[in-house]
């Protein structure tokens, strides 16, 4: 019999799926704009400005909800890492390499007080912020490069802040990847999912 605890509210759902809507979107027409031929674009190139530029705008509004909210409600708490960080995170690790394999029980069994286990807490505390801030940061400064970079720091700067947005881009697109991959280790492969929809996490 599996049991069901409360962790999503419904604040947190809707943040998190507008986001990551928000993100494929910039992920995607990203990639357009950087790589595909200017000739034959996969998207074509103004719907790409347009689209990135409106998408990151909305995204920096709702990274201030989701900042908000996590200062304002109890989910703040969830972000704040537990005594021995470094031991936790290799008995996390060890866990997931070895242990999950062998039938274990989890190190860090998730409770309503401790939603996230360590690898998962460092992943989120890492992407929402320090990655998402400064994607923000330097989407804004490319956004208007003239009056907010070139005009105090030169031509150069323009270079690094473009640079630092494309690497923090790529690092929100490997971020992707790995949560939606360990997302399908739950009770069942779509329980997870299923729990960020209806707001209850499904326990073995
Ligand atoms: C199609 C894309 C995505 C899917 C399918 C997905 C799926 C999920 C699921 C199932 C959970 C709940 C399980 C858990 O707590 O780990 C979750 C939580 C979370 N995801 Fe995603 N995710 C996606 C995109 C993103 C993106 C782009 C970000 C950030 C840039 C993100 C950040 C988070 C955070 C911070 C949580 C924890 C929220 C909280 O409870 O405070 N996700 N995601």
């Amino acid at each position: 019999m599996s049991e069901k605890i409360y962790l999503y509210p419904v604040w947190i759902r809707l943040w998190h799926w507008f986001n990551a809507i928000l993100c494929l979107l910039l992920i995607i027409t990203g990639i357009s704009m950087q790589y595909s031929d200017p000739a034959y674009p996969m998207i074509r190139f103004d719907w790409s400005v347009s689209i990135h530029n409106i998408a990151g705008i909305i995204l920096a509004l709702s990274y201030i909800c989701f900042f908000l909210g996590n200062i304002l409600t109890p989910n703040g708490r969830q972000y704040f890492f537990r005594k021995g960080i470094v031991k936790n995170l290799i008995s996390q690790a060890r866990y997931y390499a070895f242990g999950i394999f062998k039938g274990e029980n989890p190190p860090f069994p998730i409770t309503k007080e401790h939603k996230f286990n360590p690898l998962q807490k460092f992943s989120y505390i890492f992407v929402m912020y320090v990655t998402i801030p400064l994607v923000i940061l330097t989407g804004i400064m490319l956004l208007y490069p003239d009056f907010l970079v070139i005009d105090f720091f030169g031509n150069k700067a323009l270079h690094i802040t473009d640079i630092l947005h494309v690497m923090m881009g790529f690092i929100v697109s490997l971020f992707l990847i790995v949560h939606i991959y360990f997302c399908t280790i739950g009770h069942t492969p779509l329980s997870n999912f299923k729990g960020m929809i209806n707001g209850y996490h499904e326990t073995h």
